[in-house]
């Protein structure tokens, strides 16, 4: 396959009042919870990526009508918990976790087999997080050596379970909560407790399509044998796409853009936090609620940033705003240091080492730890990145350009369209100097 290259000239600041695209997170679940009610669910603001895409394409695949995705809005002609039909050929994920993770609960508990399968990066992926835990609700499931997909789900009976997460995991959370949907009120709640917030957009969205979630602490609750009902769902720009810009701005004198209708759910802000406890100039603006998700318009405007510890309790709420924030610290007058953050090694890349070796190449000081990085923030040099096919890698070293000395070439762009379509474009006009070309 060709290698896609971004190539970024040094230079330039970000201006400009944009909206990136919908929240990938509430996009996945729009098409998983509108899939399984009764009724027509209409969705705007849908993430048009491969990832939110791909998860679409499953519930196609399964007999449920949903329409093209025009301008973000589409419907879903919801066929009840129990209507999804036999795929005819294992359902293709590309190189979303989410995907992959989510629908094995759901598969999990359905009347017939399915297969599930993803790209080189899903394949290599850890699953034995979410099949151990449906296998101990009765699941009849069977990874490849190695706990990896194809994932070979057969027709299961599920019993509700108690289950503490061994890590603070968004994707095992909603799996099993997807799980539990089916099992028999008569068996009790299922409860699952997580070690540190993670996202609750499954809990969230459930309750928007009317399903009673109890949450209490850290314990979150939820019993088989009730209805959703279609709703409205409207999906806000994704934090985690704005944070590219969020560290853009803020790495670069002269800096000053306004991000709309960002959601600003507290267990996904940690990127702001982290960024201001650097001393980011970060205001929310217009702050409200839409569907059950706050929202609000981000300004941020260019402003030293200084080296800081990195709180371990904002890790899990800044899991995937790292590689944005690496950048932030490269840029930042001091030391960085990052711990407790080893759910990085086994992201779309290993985000910990992949950003390391990209950053050694920019002549940035860093040591690498088993469960985090140090790095030393200063001058930033050119030279040729490799993303490994990581679509947050590659945005992240795009932004790192506006500090550069000479020009940043990124390898392996690709999948930057699993994430955010149009990224290159909304980059230039806001200020980049970023070329795009297959090599
Ligand atoms: C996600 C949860 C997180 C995150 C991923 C999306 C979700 O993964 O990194 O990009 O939509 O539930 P983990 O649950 O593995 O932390």
């Amino acid at each position: 396959m060709s290698d896609l290259v971004f190539t970024v000239q040094p230079g330039g600041c970000l201006s400009g009042d944009f909206r990136v695209p919908g929240d990938k997170s509430i996009s996945h679940r729009s098409m998983i919870l509108g899939s399984i009610a009764q009724g027509t669910t209409t969705v705007e603001g849908f993430l048009e990526g491969e990832d939110s895409l791909a998860t679409l394409m499953a519930f196609r695949a399964m007999g449920v009508e949903i329409d093209d995705v025009v301008n973000g809005k589409t419907t879903v002609k919801g066929v009840g918990l129990h209507g999804l039909r036999e795929p005819s050929a294992p359902l293709y994920l590309g190189n979303s976790g989410t995907s992959m993770r989510l629908l094995c609960g759901l598969l999990a508990a359905q009347n017939f087999p399915s297969v599930l399968t993803g790209d080189e990066s899903l394949s290599g992926r850890p699953m034995k997080r979410v099949t151990s835990p449906l296998t101990e609700m009765g699941a009849n499931i069977v990874l490849q050596d190695g706990g990896v997909a194809p994932i070979e789900i057969s027709a299961g009976k599920l019993h509700p379970i108690i289950y503490e997460l061994p890590v603070a995991s968004a994707q095992i959370k909603s799996c099993l909560l997807l799980a539990s949907l089916y099992t028999d009120p008569k068996d009790g709640n299922s409860e699952i407790m997580e070690p540190a917030p993670c996202r609750d957009h499954t809990e969230r969205m459930l309750r928007g399509f009317g399903y009673e979630v109890g949450t209490e602490g850290a314990r979150i609750s939820i019993s088989g044998g009730g209805t959703l009902n279609a709703c409205h769902i409207d999906v806000p720009a994704d934090i985690s796409s704005a944070a590219f810009f969020m560290v853009g701005a803020s790495i670069c004198e002269g800096s000053d853009i306004l991000l709309r209708h960002v959601g600003i759910n507290p267990t996904r802000t940690g990127v702001i936090t982290i960024l201001q406890a650097m001393g980011a100039d970060i205001t929310l603006e217009n702050v409200r609620e839409v569907g059950g998700e706050p929202v609000a318009d981000i300004r941020v405007k260019y402003a030293p940033l200084k080296g800081i510890n990195i709180p371990v309790d904002q890790v899990p709420l800044a899991i995937d705003e790292f590689p944005a924030l690496f950048i932030a610290a490269a840029c930042a007058q001091g030391t960085t240091v990052l711990s407790e953050a080893q759910e990085l090694r086994v992201k779309e890349s290993d985000r910990i080492q992949v950003m390391a070796d990209g950053l050694a190449e920019l002549g940035v000081k860093n040591s690498v730890r088993e469960d985090g990085i140090v790095i030393e923030g200063g001058e930033i040099g050119g030279g040729e990145v490799n993303s490994h096919g990581d679509h947050r890698i590659a945005m992240a070293f795009s932004m790192a350009a506006l500090k550069a000395s000479s020009p940043i070439r990124i390898h392996d762009c690709h999948n930057v369209a699993t994430s955010f379509p149009g990224f290159s474009d909304l980059a230039r006009n806001a200020g980049i100097n970023l070329q795009s070309a297959e090599e």
